[in-house]
């Protein structure tokens, strides 16, 4: 397997001090997980500065959002070379919380296929809000991988990251994640659905990982029976204690 943890920061911390003392507490525990890709998706405003902090570490900085166009007339919005620019080579898209905001399927279809073709590593969120008996979520998983990944030129997909958050996980504590089974069978699905618009070799080959309330009481349960490259990881990422205890779990898994 490959090995990943995503720490998505949000809107935290409050202050550029407490950015740099919560990642100098994490660079401690990454540099020790010499098996784990460590990334940090902070706020846009603090990614000049870790990056420096990053430099010389196998750690890598993440954006939690990017616009589709390359310059121009887009008040607000940050282009995919503004981040390269910066040193950030992984962006985080199409997340639960951006599209209940407003964000549309469409619009995070433009988003991933720009910052793909880009160069850009990105992690494309798909999550349903509740389940069904019926097996309706499977549909708006369906729709939503479709929506950001067709016409995507094949050799893209290797810059791909799909991270599965069911949004009525997210926030809550370890007992309500997603279970190893149901993770289980959302990567086969995934991957059935990624095969079925490109071939099974590609679909293989994408990195699925899981978020949801992933804290050190559940990963490993996850990893052992979730068919998963990682987490990514939203409250117990700015718990230095807590994040590099899934750091070291990942670290040593099989
Ligand atoms: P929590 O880990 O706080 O549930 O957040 C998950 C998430 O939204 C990460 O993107």
């Amino acid at each position: 397997m490959k090995r990943i943890v995503i720490a998505n920061w949000k809107m935290n911390p409050q202050t550029a001090d407490e950015a740099i003392s919560l990642f100098r507490g994490i660079k401690k525990s990454a540099s020790s997980a010499t098996k784990v890709k460590t990334i940090i998706c902070c706020p846009f405003v603090y990614i000049p500065n870790l990056a420096r902090h990053a430099k010389g570490t196998k750690m890598s900085i993440g954006a939690q959002d990017v616009f589709w166009e390359t310059s121009g007339s887009y008040t607000g919005e940050i282009s995919t070379l503004m981040l390269k620019n910066i040193g950030v080579s992984f962006v985080i898209l199409g997340h639960s919380e951006r599209r209940a905001l407003g964000e549309t399927n469409e619009d995070i279809r433009k988003k991933v296929h720009s910052a793909a073709a880009e160069n850009m590593q990105v992690i494309l969120c798909v999550g349903e809000r509740e389940r069904d008996d019926h097996g309706e979520y499977l549909s708006f998983i369906r729709e939503e991988v479709e929506s950001a990944l067709s016409g995507l030129q094949a050799d893209l997909l290797e810059k791909i990251i799909v991270a599965y958050e069911p949004i009525w996980a997210i926030g809550k504590t370890d007992d309500d994640a997603l279970s190893p089974s149901g993770m289980h069978e959302m990567s086969l699905y995934i991957r059935k659905l990624i095969a079925q618009l490109y071939d099974r070799d590609i679909a293989d080959k994408v990195s699925i990982v899981y978020g949801g309330s992933a804290e050190p009481n559940n990963v490993q349960l996850l990893l052992d029976g979730g068919d998963i490259d990682g987490f990514l990881v939203g409250h117990a990422s700015l718990e230095t204690d807590d994040f590099g205890k899934i750091l070291q779990v990942v670290n040593n898994c099989k």
